[in-house]
């Protein structure tokens, strides 16, 4: 550290309450060995962009100017026209480094670092404000890192608008990616976007980091990935050609943790009050020597493990409600949740003595937390990593990521109580290395920077550093702590992250007026329609969705029935659907798709005429609620129907169609139970692309029906439709629900994942709807078992196209007929008889493979419950009863 850069820092200052901050600066360096870092990363890179001195920041970290050769070279490119640039008045909450000064351009520059290879984290520092004549919200730019998009379109001064001026008016992220061994390099490129025509690129600071090798990422050598939440068959891993950005990271419970104060990572840890539901999350906090037995040092300082939350010891209060955080992430991505855990009340040293459920995203990640149990003892920390998908939401930016806890029943656990120590939350790149999402909307009264929004205020002022010093240093220190908490870098995690992949955006832009087919599609004029749904009577509503409801009417002076949906007004999202919609069905006519009768856009109204089905979705026919068991004969008349629409779309129609959102409740049925599949809401013609070609899109659809790979990779395929039809066999077969959130079994919350588990040993016949037992051929059943499983496949390329699935179920069918003496398949017996109980998955043996035109054979696990001779057919009665009390739940 530099005499020079010293009193530079300090000058800067001097409009600054100067002498906590004085202290603070020279507290700093013998702050240090407090916080014994139990990390030294192999490369610690902090540049202070523009600078053309080394610079020293209030915390002690030296930012080393950008132009120090053969450090780092900065490649000013063909136009040499990035320039270094003082801000012009810099705020007092930004007056340090990094945020003094800026490299800013019209065009591409590019910083190229040689590094290890390794994972890092990569830290981007921006302070959105005038540099020159630079008008920050001009400035509009993306970042790549090697392979990956970190940021697209970038806005600094809106994403630091939408985080209130509480969190300051600079920002930063932070990203994890791995440098190949082959490159050795790290090239960041920022690049202006191309509109507006004179948007810029800018940036403050640099900060390059080793990371210790598989801290957040999946070790190669692990058997297992990470818990998929809602997936648990396809764990997810999280390995080198991912790139993550740091979403939140929460020390419950306790304050503020600095990056200085972090393990040696200069990682920054935020207070949780904002994001936790006020009831009951008591903050505890204990000193103790926190024992770093199970997971390494590094993993997330002491000060994390010795504060937590929990929920007192009120047991009735408890049972009432979840201690439940509300994590606003983008949609569209799937994130990796890392949940820090150590148990320090004295009470607490047992197994059992606190025992709770985990739920993420409303889902059971863990049935039954006992920290004590994952840990050995109390006093030693412990992590644990979930993945899961968060769907593109209609019209959501972004939504809330919930983690809730609940106490488990007192018969299972000492005290009724739950308890978290941290949380970080990190989003996944995307198969094709896409981090960003869009910019959050202007904050509607437009916050110059140094307006103070009430609405956030309040939150995280005072304590707690000190705790943390705790008594080591005295009231200078607590002085200087205040500073520290004035000048840190107030590391907003919130400020991650905005909202829908990019590519959504790009679809919007085709919102102009589709060409309608007014031959095939009539023109209703709003007065019609008011008429035809006597003014919008709630009393006709049949369905409400995400773009708005759908009501029964009548036209054509009462004659014809009809299903009327109207989409909620400045509904974007919608609007797209809504035209997506018409576009499609006015062009697809097919026995089993659902009929485009017209639509009617006056009056800014967006609104939808089909035929009106009148026995409504297959699923209420199947489970939840009143209507009679449908008999198996019919069930299979519905699913080859539907695989006959959806083969239509796939191949037949002009363009070929994913369906994207096939689930039971988008099969209708009109009143001769012919099946049609409806909601063309959520599917893109895709004229161009040859038959295997995946269409790069974000995740849409219906959480329990997406393929794995398509979220996985965001890899779309018909085969993805192909997956949420198997899906709707199981519940066809099953009538379960595709997801069971109560399901205390863990690997009965999936109906994919439990009916593959049951096929697997031979044990489907347990699961299946008891209203069907005895009613079912063998051998079609063997067959429709077969078809769904493959359908099932994690692997799109082996599952049959919707062609062979429409014939082996039409081939299924026939199996029952020709047997159909012996057995009675008229809706009107859905009576559960005991001694029908007879169904059975038999062995079938000699015809095995008849179907399989598609080349695929039975997965090798799958295929043990045929393979055998009859020897293990099972009589299944006592099973029923069992099943019986499992649906009950
Ligand atoms: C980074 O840029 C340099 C110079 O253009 C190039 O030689 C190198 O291959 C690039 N590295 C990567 C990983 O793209
Ligand atoms: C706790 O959260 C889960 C998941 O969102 C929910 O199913 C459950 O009903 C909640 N329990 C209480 C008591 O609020």
């Amino acid at each position: 550290m530099k005499n020079t850069s010293r009193s530079r820092t300090i000058l800067y200052f001097n409009n600054m309450i100067l002498t906590p901050l004085y202290l603070l600066f020279l507290l700093t360096t013998s702050l240090f060995p407090i916080f014994c870092n139990s990390y030294t990363p192999t490369e610690n890179i902090t540049v202070a962009c523009g600078s053309s001195d080394n610079t020293t920041a209030p915390d002690g970290r030296e930012w080393v100017a950008d132009i120090v050769p053969n450090y780092l070279s900065l490649l000013e490119q063909k136009h040499n026209s990035s320039i270094p640039s003082p801000a012009q008045r810099p705020s007092p909450q930004a007056s340090f480094v990094p945020y003094l000064k800026a490299r800013i351009s019209l065009s591409d520059f590019t910083y190229v670092f040689s590094v290890t290879a390794g994972q890092k984290f990569i830290r981007l520092h921006f302070y959105p404000y005038i540099y020159q004549n630079f008008d920050p919200s001009k400035a509009f730019f993306s970042v790549k890192a090697n392979k990956f998009i970190l940021l697209n379109n970038f806005s600094a001064s809106l994403t630091a608008a939408s985080l209130g001026s509480e969190s300051s008016d600079y920002l930063f992220k932070e990203f994890c990616i791995n440098i190949e061994d082959e490159d050795q390099t790290l090239n960041l490129t920022f690049t202006p976007s191309s509109t507006p025509s004179d948007a810029h690129a800018f940036i403050n600071g640099i900060e390059i980091v080793s990371m210790p090798t598989n801290l957040y990422y999946t070790p190669a050598e692990a058997q297992d990935g990470i818990t998929f939440i809602g997936y648990e068959q396809t764990p997810i891993r999280i390995e080198n050609n991912t790139a993550l950005e740091t979403v939140h990271r929460l020390n419950v419970g306790g304050s503020e943790i600095s990056p200085v104060e972090d393990t040696g990572m200069f990682r920054s840890w935020n207070d949780d009050s904002g994001y936790v539901s006020n009831i009951g999350a008591l903050p505890v906090n204990h000193s103790f020597e926190v024992l770093f037995t199970k997971v390494p040092n590094y993993t997330a300082p002491a000060q994390v493990y010795m504060t937590a939350r929990s929920m007192g010891n009120n047991k009735t209060v408890n049972k009432n409600y979840n201690l439940t955080w509300n994590l606003p992430v983008d949609s569209g991505f799937t994130y990796l949740v890392r949940l820090h855990f150590c148990e320090f009340q004295v009470e607490v040293t047992k197994q059992s003595d606190r025992e709770f459920t985990i739920f993420i995203a409303d889902k059971t990640a863990e049935p039954q937390a006992d920290v004590i149990v994952w840990a050995g003892r109390n006093h030693v920390p412990f992590c644990r990593d979930y993945a899961v998908m968060v769907s593109q939401g209609r019209d959501q930016k972004k939504q809330n990521l919930s983690i809730a806890l609940h106490p488990n029943p007192e018969s299972t656990t000492v005290y009724s109580d739950a308890i978290l120590n941290g949380v970080e939350v990190f989003k996944l790149s995307d198969y094709s290395g896409n981090l960003a999402g869009l910019n959050p909307d202007p904050v509607p009264p437009p916050a110059s920077p140094s307006t103070p929004q009430p609405a956030n205020t309040g939150k995280q002022k005072t304590t707690p550093v000190a705790a943390v010093v705790g008594g080591v240093l005295s009231g200078v220190v607590a002085l200087c702590v205040l500073a520290l908490l004035i000048f840190r870098q107030r590391r907003r995690d919130k400020e991650s992250g905005f909202g829908k992949s990019s590519y959504t955006a790009k679809k919007h832009d085709k919102m102009s007026g589709p060409l309608l087919p007014s031959d095939l599609c009539r023109r209703f004029s709003f007065a019609e329609i008011k008429t035809a749904t006597d003014n919008f009577n709630g009393d006709l509503i049949i369905g409400r969705g995400g773009f708005g409801d759908v009501y029964k009417g009548c036209t054509d002076d009462g004659t014809t029935q009809v299903a009327i949906k109207r989409l909620k007004q400045g509904s974007q999202q919608g609007a797209h659907e809504f035209e997506t919609e018409i576009e499609m069905l006015s062009q697809l006519r097919h026995l089993h798709l659902v009929s485009l009768i017209g639509y009617c856009n006056d009056e800014g109204e967006m609104i939808l005429v089909y035929e009106y089905m009148s026995r409504g979705t297959l699923r209420d026919h199947l489970y939840g609620s009143d209507y009679p068991s449908l008999p198996w004969k019919r069930r299979l008349e519905i699913c080859i129907g539907s695989a006959r629409g959806l083969k239509y779309l796939h191949d037949d129609a002009k363009h070929r169609i994913i369906h994207r959102d096939v689930k039971t409740t988008n099969i209708l049925l009109d009143d001769k139970w012919v099946a049609k599949v409806s909601d063309f809401g959520l599917s893109k013609a895709n004229s161009n692309l040859a038959a295997n070609t995946a269409i790069s899109t974000v995740v849409k659809g219906s959480f329990g029906y997406l393929d794995p790979e398509y979220f996985r990779r965001q890899r779309l395929t018909e085969k993805s439709d192909v997956y949420s039809f198997g899906v709707v066999l199981l519940e066809v077969l099953c009538a379960k629900s595709p997801v069971n959130r109560t399901a205390l079994e863990r690997d009965q919350v999936s109906l994919a994942a439990w009916a593959r588990k049951c096929y697997q040993n031979g044990t489907l016949d347990q699961i299946i709807d008891p209203h069907l037992s005895g009613k079912i051929e063998p051998e079609c059943l063997k067959r429709f078992a077969e078809i769904a499983m493959k359908c099932l496949d994690d692997e799109g390329t082996k599952r049959p196209p919707m062609n062979e699935v429409a014939w082996t179920l039409e081939f299924a069918l026939e199996l029952q007929e020709g047997k159909k003496e012996g057995i009675k398949t008229d809706g009107a017996d859905v009576e559960f008889k005991e001694r029908d109980l007879n169904c059975q998955i038999g062995p079938v043996g000699s015809d095995d493979g008849q179907v399989s035109t598609s080349g695929v054979t039975m997965t090798s696990d799958g295929g043990t419950s045929f393979t055998t001779d009859g020897s293990d057919k099972m009589s299944s009665g006592a099973v029923f009863s069992e099943i019986m009390n499992t649906s009950g739940r």
